[in-house]
């Protein structure tokens, strides 16, 4: 495993650039994160992920212009994407797996921006070559962050309240989901779960619900989805990829904290409260 730094820390300081400089990602630079990539490409549900490092220089101009993100993004050479057999719990693995990359590629001081829709998905599964059991469920840019956002962003990020997270009391509970577990009674995972909620989340619906067993380390993790979502991409279901992302910011931050444990399939009822249970860590 490589060494990292401070993933709480970055953590804290990741925010999606969609606009970049024009100043190309080191070779040296570039071979880190291929390690990362190397290094994460496996998650809790056990499915495998298969990345690349995509250059855009490196390629003529008309094979690069179709590796598009509808004007979305800006400036970026430098794309990572990934592909996974599409199979039951292979969305929360990518969502996990990249989120892992995500975060150490931000410890090294570039910027990053999940994107699961605003992408020529097509053109990329061509460069890629996945076959028809596979999908690529999202991707994102690599690169210096330019300092000024763009009017498009600016106002994309109002419109989804990018800067604001749900608070713990609607996010987290303790025993059942009818109980609110607040900040000052988390104990030792106060960090964890402010790690969760300061997730990245497909327009920021932040679908993540976590329940604490009372009297033990035990969190469950279930997705609470915004209605009618599922339904607007069917290539990938970018909730599942939420979750994952969230699983690999608690996991991080717990780790760093000293925290030990594993993700294990247990059982949990959410009672009625129209949530999907999907995992647990299970403190050593
Ligand atoms: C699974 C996933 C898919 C996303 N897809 C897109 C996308 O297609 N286009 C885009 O501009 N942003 C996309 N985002 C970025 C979110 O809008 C962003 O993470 C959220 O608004 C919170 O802002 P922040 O990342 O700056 O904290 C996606 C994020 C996630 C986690």
């Amino acid at each position: 495993m490589l060494q990292t730094g401070d993933m709480i820390e970055a953590i804290k300081r990741r925010a999606s650039v969609r606009s970049y400089i024009d100043r190309p990602v080191e070779q040296a630079t570039k071979n880190r994160i291929n390690d990362f990539l190397g290094d994460h490409n496996q998650g809790p549900f056990g499915h495998r992920v298969r990345f690349s490092l995509i250059d855009l220089s490196d390629m003529e101009q008309a094979e690069s212009r179709q590796l598009g993100t509808y004007g979305f993004i800006k400036g970026a050479r430098l794309y990572i994407a990934g592909v996974v057999k599409d199979l039951p719990g292979a969305m929360e693995d990518f969502g996990y797996c990249l989120e892992q990359v995500i975060v150490r590629v931000t410890d090294l001081g570039l910027g990053t921006c999940w994107l699961g829709g605003t992408f020529k998905r097509a053109s990329f599964a061509r460069k890629l070559s996945v076959t028809e059991q596979e999908v690529i469920p999202a991707i994102s840019p690599v690169g210096y962050a330019s300092d000024r956002r763009t009017v498009r962003e600016r106002i994309m990020r109002r419109f989804i309240s990018a800067d604001q997270r749900k608070p713990w009391t609607t996010l987290f509970f303790q025993g059942d989901m009818n109980k609110p577990l607040a900040k000052d009674e988390a104990g030792d995972y106060v960090t964890a779960l402010e790690c969760v909620r300061l997730a990245p989340s497909a327009t920021n619906y932040q679908p993540w619900r976590i329940v604490k067993e009372d009297n033990v380390n035990v969190f469950h993790f279930l997705l609470k989805r915004k209605p009618g979502y599922g339904k607007l991409l069917r290539a990938a279901d970018l909730q599942l990829i939420d979750m994952g992302i969230a699983m690999s910011h608690f996991e991080l931050a717990a780790r760093q904290t000293g925290l030990d444990g594993d993700w294990k399939r247990s059982h949990f009822d959410p009672d009625g409260n129209g949530a999907e249970y999907l995992i647990s860590w299970i403190e050593r």
